[in-house]
């Protein structure tokens, strides 16, 4: 640890942070911390070289500096293996992956559920034109998973459940082991989307027995433009290339070539070397604070400003009213307002940043007629004053309009 938790001194660590702003915008992006920010200039100004390709001390180094990353992230999520890591840009990339390497024909089902992000959503409705079909799962009311219609829509032509594993509407997080029982029972596979779930649970894909799980960097103090999918040895072996070209294969001919080996199959082209070896550090640093601390201080920061703010009537949330329920999120309306106006009052008055709209999940908004929400999404590194100034001017908003 370099610090025993105490969120005051995480936040010297974030330059961003020396702003007079209160960032509650972390289900979006998370920020960054120095350590990263150094080490990614470190590869800029000391090693810039590429890995992969060429016999140099250069490239040795990058290629050492990226195998510790992967190694850093293989521990993340206590995958088994190295080669269970696959790099890609974010998590839209690693289910896109999968969607298009599995093999899936026609008359195929997949099951995903009715809250799931456009990155979880359109690469399998594309797919529909080749005759796969798509099963929406409807949750409970409260936004919680519904195992029992899960196990209804389940059926033998069911080769994939792609489900969100916490989501980011509502910080709601699925019973993703649940979820895999049920389908490996009945011979299907998961992905669960990580994006909102790695950065702040301690999750273990052995002991949930997922089969794939994609998640992004920049929400886990990661450089932009870095993610991961991992996926079990087994099935990575023998899923098709999705973007295939340098690094990908061992030798080529004119009319053949002959695939690489795992990870870098599924790893096209000169990689963000930098972006990767940010990644690494970014893991290390989460280590030190701890996943079980950053749980935790999400939590606290959710339960006083739900305690605060539910009991004001012209508020609705979304998601259960239990705060211990929703993560680090607490999405809402006014009654009355329009959540962009909302979100940007809070902006002018305080700097408090928050996202408004449909937070990329145009498809359950729309289900249920509500045009949008304002996010306020909280990090380790959110205080609890932060969180009292935000429910103070959310309740000046109230009374105001
Ligand atoms: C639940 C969830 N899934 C997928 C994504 C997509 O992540 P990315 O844009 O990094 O691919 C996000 C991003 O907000 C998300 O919150």
């Amino acid at each position: 640890m370099i610090f025993g938790f105490d969120a005051n001194k995480a936040r010297k660590d974030f330059p961003v942070l020396s702003k007079d702003i209160i960032y509650f915008d972390n289900a979006c992006m998370s920020l960054k911390p120095l350590q990263v920010i150094e080490r990614i200039n470190e590869y800029y100004k000391e090693y810039s070289a590429c890995a992969g390709r060429s016999a140099h001390k250069l490239a040795s180094r990058v290629e050492n500096e990226v195998a510790k990353s992967r190694e850093e992230l293989r521990k993340i999520v206590n995958a088994k293996k190295q080669e269970e890591i696959i790099f890609t840009r974010n998590t839209t990339e690693g289910i896109n992956l999968v969607a298009n390497s599995i093999g899936l024909r026609k008359g195929d089902e997949v099951i995903i559920s009715d809250k799931e992000h456009n990155s979880n959503l359109l690469p399998w409705l594309k797919l529909r034109k080749n005759g796969m079909i798509v099963k929406i799962c409807p949750g409970n009311s409260d936004g919680t998973f519904n195992l029992e219609n899960f196990e209804k829509l389940i059926s033998k032509k069911t080769k994939i459940v792609s489900v969100v594993f916490t989501s980011n509407v509502d910080g709601v997080t699925n019973p993703i082991k649940g979820i895999c029982k049920i389908a490996h029972d009945n011979g299907s596979l998961v992905l669960a989307d990580g994006a909102q779930a790695v950065p702040s649970h301690e999750v273990d894909v052995g002991g949930l027995d997922v089969d794939f799980l994609a998640f992004s960097g920049h929400k886990m103090l990661g450089p932009t433009g870095t993610g991961v999918l991992y996926g079990k040895k087994k099935l990575l072996e023998k899923m098709d290339q999705f973007i295939i070209g340098g690094e990908t294969v061992t030798n080529t001919n004119y009319d053949s070539y002959e695939m690489e080996e795992l990870p870098m199959k599924f790893e096209a082209g000169l990689q963000d070397y930098a972006g990767i070896i940010g990644l690494g550090e970014a893991c290390r640093y989460l280590k030190r604070v701890g996943l079980g601390s950053i749980k935790k201080q999400e939590l606290k920061l959710n339960a006083l400003i739900s305690r605060e703010l539910l009991k004001n009537e012209k508020i609705r949330i979304l998601g259960p009213g239990d705060a211990g329920q929703r993560s680090g999120i607490f999405s809402f309306n006014i009654k009355g307002m329009n959540p962009h106006n909302v979100s940007k009052i809070l902006e002018n008055s305080r700097n408090i940043l928050t996202r408004s709209g449909m937070h990329c999940v145009h498809s359950w908004f729309n289900s249920r007629k509500i045009g949008g929400s304002v996010r306020a999404s909280m990090y380790f590194y959110n205080t609890e004053e932060e969180a009292e100034i935000f429910v103070g001017e959310v309740q000046k908003i109230c009374k105001a309009f």
